[in-house]
């Protein structure tokens, strides 16, 4: 039999004992994460035959050019095709609820369906849903805003790509802490700024260091990008933390702050969530992103929100009227219905939070127990991000010597059958990010898994 995997690559699946014969057939040959990355060797016959029989230019903007592929969205491809193909892996590398999107929402969008609700939107969102979420963010956040504050788009990775082409010039420089979500470096090159990348400590829970931000600011400086909760480390900021950032921000006219918050919801108690435009002083220079995907279980309903000063707000619609126009009128419906779920999403949100919660206490207390691997306990989102460095350096029989995060999480898959990240992806590659968007039995399961992968190594000597 054999299978097509996501990169075109053949693979035979041998009858007998086909699932260890596939996938260690599947790590050697394919080596799969440096060649998405560099996007070259797919795609090479098909560029020459079409040169050959027509005098196309082949080249692709040197924008493009700079941006690497989603390490996160080729390892979840891979896994896929694994699954697809027979092979029993454990998917823990996407960063997507397990939850099915509660049915009162879901209601909602089949009613504007049902009533015929089908229709384009304003550009930046219908002012029904503009009006809940300046309600939402005036009394969970604390912050003010009307609704020609706020831009409604296809997810908040939307709303993030836009403010940073709305406000970035070619050559400025955007302040990301690491480790960071894959994308905010990407999004600064595509607009023509430079990635400065601040490095964290998980001593310190992953937190950015104010003084190495004060140490690193210039003038280029224009937007740092915090994220808290955080993906991937699921750190969340303490509020006098902010207020030192804050302090730091407010001294540079031209800095300004894009506050992703989209996991504000999946937060463990007494850990709370702060708003960084509601500090003094920052609501004047803070871009405000939340959306809808991970607290109310709705990334395919993509829909994602920005709010803040009107000038930004207004260049990113201006951006998002000739890109895409306004977001989906059906989730748009959607999610006024969960934004009348009650405070924080009230008992639907809070019961997935529960279970987040168990799965992050399980998940900690077994990883605590593991050789060498090093934890900072996430308060927030649902990713664990742990230090496994302990085990590069090491031979592992008949794979090959584990070099850094890639090659474990390779070897992850190829012995354990379990899906991660490697937090190079991430701009750690200390790490491994470990998503618990999953049951408890998977998890329990995954854990053994990866146990027993790691047990030939913790004995195997460093070379
Ligand atoms: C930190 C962070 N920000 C933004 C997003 C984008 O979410 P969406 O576009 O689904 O709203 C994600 C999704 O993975 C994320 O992890």
């Amino acid at each position: 039999m054999a299978n097509t995997l996501h990169n075109g690559a053949k693979c035979r699946i041998p009858l007998r004992n086909q699932s260890l014969t596939f996938s260690r057939h599947v790590s050697r040959s394919l080596s799969f994460l440096p060649k998405t990355r560099h996007g070259k060797q797919s795609n090479t016959s098909s560029v020459k035959a079409s040169q050959a029989d027509f005098p196309v230019d082949p080249s692709i903007s040197p924008r493009v050019n700079a941006v690497k592929p989603s390490k996160t969205v080729a390892i979840s491809d891979l896994a896929t095709s694994l699954v697809q193909a027979g092979v029993p892996v454990i998917r823990l590398a996407a960063g997507e609820p397990d939850f099915d999107t509660p049915a009162p929402i879901a209601e909602a969008g089949i009613n504007a369906i049902r009533e015929g609700y089908t229709r384009y939107t304003p550009n930046a969102g219908t002012m029904e849903l503009r009006q809940a979420i300046c309600h939402k963010l005036k009394e969970e956040n604390g912050i003010n805003y009307t609704p020609d504050q706020v831009v409604v788009s296809n997810g908040a990775k939307q709303s993030l790509a836009q403010a940073v082409l709305a406000v970035c010039s070619p050559g400025d420089e955007v302040i990301i802490p690491a480790p960071f979500w894959v994308s905010y470096p990407e999004m600064a090159r595509l607009a023509d700024a430079t990635p400065v990348i601040l490095p964290t400590s998980i001593s310190d829970n992953f937190l950015l260091d104010p003084k190495l931000l004060e140490s690193k600011i210039t003038e280029r400086s224009r937007l740092l990008i915090l994220c808290s909760p955080s993906n991937p480390t699921g750190s969340v900021y303490p509020k006098g933390l902010l207020e030192k950032i804050a302090q730091i921000v407010a001294k540079h006219p031209r800095l300004l702050v894009l506050s992703d918050e989209i996991y504000e919801h999946i937060i463990y108690a007494p850990t709370i969530h702060t708003s960084f435009a509601s500090l003094p002083g920052m609501w004047d220079r803070t871009l405000t992103v939340n959306g809808f995907s991970k607290a109310f279980a709705m990334t395919g309903w993509r829909l994602g929100y920005i709010a803040g000063p009107k000038h930004f707000i207004a260049a990113c619609g201006k951006i998002q009227s000739q890109f895409t126009s306004g977001a989906s009128s059906i989730a748009q419906k959607a999610a006024v219905a969960a934004l009348g779920l009650g405070y924080a999403g009230g008992e639907a949100v809070s019961t997935m939070v529960k279970a987040f919660r168990e799965r992050r206490d399980f998940l900690v207390k077994s990883f605590r127990e593991i050789d060498g691997v090093k934890i900072s306990e996430p308060q927030g989102a649902f990713y664990l991000f742990i230090d496994f460095s302990f085990y590069y350096g090491r031979e592992a029989e008949g794979f090959g010597k584990i070099e850094d995060s890639e090659s474990l999480c390779r070897y992850l898959l190829d012995v354990g059958q379990v899906a991660l990240v490697p937090g190079s992806a991430f701009g750690d590659d200390t790490c491994i990010r470990i998503s618990y968007a999953e049951s408890l039995t998977t998890l329990q399961a995954a854990v053994e898994r990866i146990k027993k992968a790691l047990i030939p190594l913790s004995s195997a000597a460093l070379v």
